[in-house]
């Protein structure tokens, strides 16, 4: 979960690639480096912390050379410090890694065995000599050949060498690695969006291909080293998701662009005139799914869990979700007539990534749901639902998670009408409400400043619950996530019928709780469960839909979305928790884009 980039051209590359580091720093901001070639010698300038270090050194003292690659790292192997920090370079070459070398241990003591020597904890180390020692009697290109024949793992590679200074070979296995071309320069990148501001044309290694770059031209092998041709894509101009704009974090600027994204989702897939949702190409014929099966991480499985509750309203489709990184090693019983959904945002979840692939060895059907179409997981599997939702760049996921909840609504719905789960009345009634969804949203985001005092009562807190029932129960989890990772304040989130089975027991005076209770089947018994919280001294924070009863003095503070149709009302109630996370985050002073130890593309396991 680190980013990676690399420059061939004909003038100096070190500012390009800072740059480009910025931009891939939602992939891991522990620590960063770069190396380019001056003067026949591989000059390296590491830092620890963020890219602003590392140009802070450039500054100071700034490297030349045409060519060079760079990394931002998200420690796995050793503490993020300077000596861990990639590139990781010996006399010969240097480095940039991504992913895991899983067999680096055994690698490393036969290396020791021979009397070379490491410097630093990190797994990439071990590339780094066995590269060297091959290039004592092969090319650039072989000796990274002979090097990947010998690792283990997953992982994306950048290397430029000492005597050979017009080049740089790159090299793909698990993790992602696009190309970029542009005149009298040629670039490598962990993504597409690492290399927009120089290229629009890209190109992706696939598993166990290899390229070796020059500023005029990039060749490609496959995994036996045989020449290959790769297509080119020409990616779209649009830049204003990269931008802040008039907002202070991406964060917010990604809550407040969401009326905008799930308008955009909903135009994509409901025939505005007929009031049809024109998804089509079924990888199995509706009327014969066994069984639905929703697989994600994080924010992703939250939403694979709202979806559950709406597919059992809706369908009669039995539905069942995991956690990919559960499903991958579990036993399971695969079903030709299952659909395997996989909900990601980036599309690299390795996660996520190996859960497919393993359906895809069983010869099941594959569905993604992704933010990012060029994605692995979008290429790898049978169907894709994008969700529309543009490039997301806070680490904390917000827009997709509503993109994601929205694709699967209407999935869901499609699947309904087709099956005849539900008659054509129905069928429309909720497209109508979901083309209201915008508009609502666009309210629900107008919670803010009442959000912003709720924040407060979060200042001195141990510690918080977030609870509901039904649907609102993942909202539960997702509210609990999203406060988590930007506060660092512990929330559990809870059914709320769950409570007196144990977390009651944590229940003290003034441990705020937030309730989620809109208008449905399950409020009365929500209520019951908050005067269970009440009684015991807990301090209420209550959200809900239901404009008849705010009901209780006792309630510390209350708050009230739109109501559209009890089955959005998910959806509806995310956006207060999203803004509640930002401003407890923004009040205990906490990096809200980029939340301590975490990274926004997890690509290892
Ligand atoms: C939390 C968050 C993560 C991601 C998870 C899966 O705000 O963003 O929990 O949802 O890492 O990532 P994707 O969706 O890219 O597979």
């Amino acid at each position: 979960m680190c980013g990676i980039i690399g420059i061939a051209s004909n003038k100096p590359v070190s500012i390009n690639i800072i740059n480009s580091l910025k931009k891939l720093e939602y992939r891991g901001y522990d620590s960063a480096g770069l190396a380019t070639l001056t003067e026949g010698d591989i000059n390296e300038k590491k830092c620890s912390g963020r890219v602003e270090e590392l140009e802070k050194i450039l500054f100071k003292t700034p490297s030349n050379g045409n060519i060079g690659i760079g990394h931002v790292r998200w420690a796995t192997h050793g503490v993020p410090n300077i000596i861990n920090a990639h590139p990781h370079s010996s006399e010969e070459v240097s480095v940039v890694h991504n992913g895991i070398v899983e067999n680096s241990d055994e690698i490393k003591k036969d290396l020791e065995s021979k009397g070379l020597k490491f410097k630093s904890q990190t797994d990439t180390e071990v590339i780094t000599l066995l590269i060297t020692e091959a290039l004592k009697e092969s090319e650039p290109l072989e000796s990274v050949f002979k090097t990947l024949q010998k690792l283990k793992g997953s992982f994306a590679l950048g290397i430029i060498f000492k005597n050979f200074s017009n080049i740089i070979i790159g090299a793909r296995r698990g993790s992602p690695l696009a190309v970029g071309y542009a005149k009298k320069e040629n670039y490598i990148g962990s993504d597409s969006y690492a290399l927009k501001s120089m290229t629009n044309k890209i190109s992706y290694l696939d598993d166990g291909e290899l390229c070796v770059l020059t500023k005029d031209q990039v060749s490609f092998y496959d995994e036996k080293l045989k020449k290959i041709n790769k297509k080119i894509h020409i990616m779209s101009e649009n830049n204003s998701a990269i931008e802040k704009g008039e907002y202070k974090h991406f964060m917010l600027k990604e809550i407040y662009e969401q009326p905008e994204t799930i308008k955009n989702c909903i135009g994509e897939y409901v025939d505005s005139l007929k009031k049809k949702i024109n998804i089509i190409n079924f990888p199995i014929e509706p009327n014969n799914i066994n069984k639905i099966i929703l697989i994600g991480c994080g924010t992703a499985y939250n939403s694979c869990l709202t979806a559950k509750y709406w597919f059992e309203e809706l369908t009669t489709i039995d539905v069942e979700i995991d956690i990919a990184s559960e499903f991958r090693y579990r036993n399971l019983k695969f079903n030709s007539k299952n659909l395997y959904i996989f909900v990601s945002q980036s599309g690299e979840t390795a996660d996520t990534a190996a859960a497919l692939d393993i359906c895809k060895k069983n010869n099941v059907k594959t569905c993604s749901i992704v933010n990012v179409i060029e994605s692995t997981i979008a290429r790898n599997s049978d169907w894709v639902l994008p969700i529309h939702a543009g490039t997301e760049i806070g680490v904390a996921s917000t827009k997709a998670f509503l993109g994601q909840l929205t694709v699967l609504y209407i999935l869901c719905l499609k699947l309904a009408i087709v099956r005849k789960d539900i008659d054509e009345r129905t069928y429309e009634k909720n497209i109508s409400s979901l083309k209201k969804l915008p508009e609502a949203i666009k309210e629900s985001i107008n919670t803010e400043s009442n959000v912003q005092l709720m924040a407060k009562e979060f200042l001195k807190a141990k510690g918080s619950m977030f609870l509901g029932r039904g649907s609102s129960f993942p909202i539960a989890l997702e509210g609990a996530l999203k406060l988590k990772e930007l506060s660092y304040l512990h929330a559990e989130g809870y059914p709320a019928g769950e409570m007196k089975h144990g977390p009651l027991a944590l229940i003290e005076e003034g441990l705020p709780v937030i309730i989620i209770a809109p208008k449905d089947k399950y409020f009365e018994k929500t209520l019951s469960n908050m005067q269970e919280v009440m009684a015991r001294g807990g301090k209420i924070l209550f959200i809900t839909d239901n404009y008849k009863e705010l009901v209780n003095e006792n309630i510390r503070f209350g708050l009230r979305v739109p109501r559209l149709d009890k089955l959005l009302s998910p959806i509806l109630l995310t956006i207060p928790l999203q803004l509640l996370s930002y401003h407890v985050a923004l009040l205990k002073n906490c990096d809200v884009d980029k939340p301590r130890n975490l990274a926004k593309s997890v690509t290892v396991e």
